[in-house]
């Protein structure tokens, strides 16, 4: 009889961008980052995975289709938290086998939102997976660094509300770690919205796109060694404070320097189109006409629009949306308004 767990995993937004490895196959940053987790109801992944002895090997399928298992970076998480399984069984009870573990797993994942989009996608899936994981083998205690090792921003979908990944310093990235800065709860007049400006898979991934920036960026460089330090401690202080007008500001001018990064960037990458530059113009006139700072907008590797914005704008700025970008003209689509609160 197979043993079978699903859990959920919301998408994260980073305000502050990890753009850019120190070491590729830990997945360790060359700066840390700071994330909003979405409610667990809206933009998700969810996950269920069966153990049975009758299983001849691992398998995965996501969004219904099997894929390769042989994957690294899935291999990195099964292999983590199997041996975290293991510890923990000799270490309760040193006269248990270890039969148990070496059981093979089925993996089911689907994305109730478009994939490879820049929605988040891979932070969503292999946090899942991860905590998953961690139920089906009884594992507990830190596990955003095994998720970080599946896909960098998924280590900040371990938990839920204001998440920074604290970039670390340590060559075995055992500081590279999630940390939640507050919690869901803390700022529940904090609104998102996601304008979807393209489903369209991207043209170039995060994963290899920052290695071109690392390696031909010298935007980066500064960004990684002169910014972001002071910008994480001046979101921190807008986020516990919660001034919108500050977290605003911050979210829009990183989102800004992470698109120069990719277009300083040789050959550059273009995640913004049109629609998205339409979104730009039209939240700084937003906000120039009622003379504070309401609206904010960040983009990840995509042209999909993230806005912020607090609980009382929200009416005004559907009907903004709705007469700047009808969706039949730009084949944009509104989705909808995401209140912030959530866990893994
Ligand atoms: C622009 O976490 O997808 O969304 O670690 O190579 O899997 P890998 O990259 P990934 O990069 C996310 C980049 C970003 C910014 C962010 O989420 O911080």
């Amino acid at each position: 009889k197979p043993n079978i767990v699903t859990c959920t995993a919301p998408v994260n937004i980073a305000v502050v961008k990890y753009w850019g490895k120190r070491d590729e196959e830990l997945i360790l940053p060359i700066n840390s980052s700071l994330s909003v987790t979405l409610h667990q109801d809206q933009l998700k992944t969810t996950t269920t995975i069966a153990t049975s002895r009758s299983f001849q090997e691992d398998r995965i399928w996501l969004n219904g289709k099997e894929e390769d298992i042989n994957h690294p970076r899935l291999q990195s998480c099964l292999r983590e938290i199997r041996r975290l399984a293991r510890k923990r069984r000799n270490d309760d009870d040193p006269s248990l086998d270890s039969t148990g573990l070496s059981q093979r797993v089925h993996i089911c994942s689907v994305n109730n939102f478009p994939t490879a989009a820049g929605l988040a996608s891979s932070a969503a899936g292999f946090a899942c997976l991860v905590y998953t994981l961690a139920r089906v083998f009884g594992v507990e205690g830190e596990l955003s660094a095994i998720a970080r090792q599946g896909s960098g921003s998924a280590c900040r979908s371990m938990y839920g509300g204001f998440v920074q990944w604290i970039m670390g310093e340590k060559e075995d990235g055992k500081d590279s770690l999630a940390q939640q800065v507050e919690a869901e709860t803390h700022w529940p007049e904090l609104r998102i919205l996601v304008l979807v400006a393209s489903a369209e898979r991207k043209p170039v991934g995060s994963t290899s796109g920052m290695q071109t920036s690392v390696k031909t960026s010298s935007l980066l460089k500064h960004r990684a060694d002169s910014v972001v330090p002071g910008r994480m401690a001046d979101m921190i202080e807008a986020v516990q404070k919660k001034d919108f007008a500050a977290f605003a500001e911050l979210t829009m001018k990183d989102s800004n320097q992470f698109h120069a990064t990719c277009l300083d960037t040789y050959p550059p990458i273009f995640y913004l189109n049109r629609v998205s530059q339409q979104i730009i113009n039209v939240v700084h006139r937003y906000n120039r006409h009622y003379g504070e700072t309401r609206l904010a907008y960040t983009f990840d590797a995509g042209p999909n629009a993230v806005i912020f914005m607090l609980k009382q704008h929200v009416p005004e700025f559907v009907q903004v949306v709705q007469h700047f970008f009808p969706p039949e003209t730009n084949g944009g689509q509104f989705i909808k308004g995401l209140p912030v609160n959530s866990a893994a």
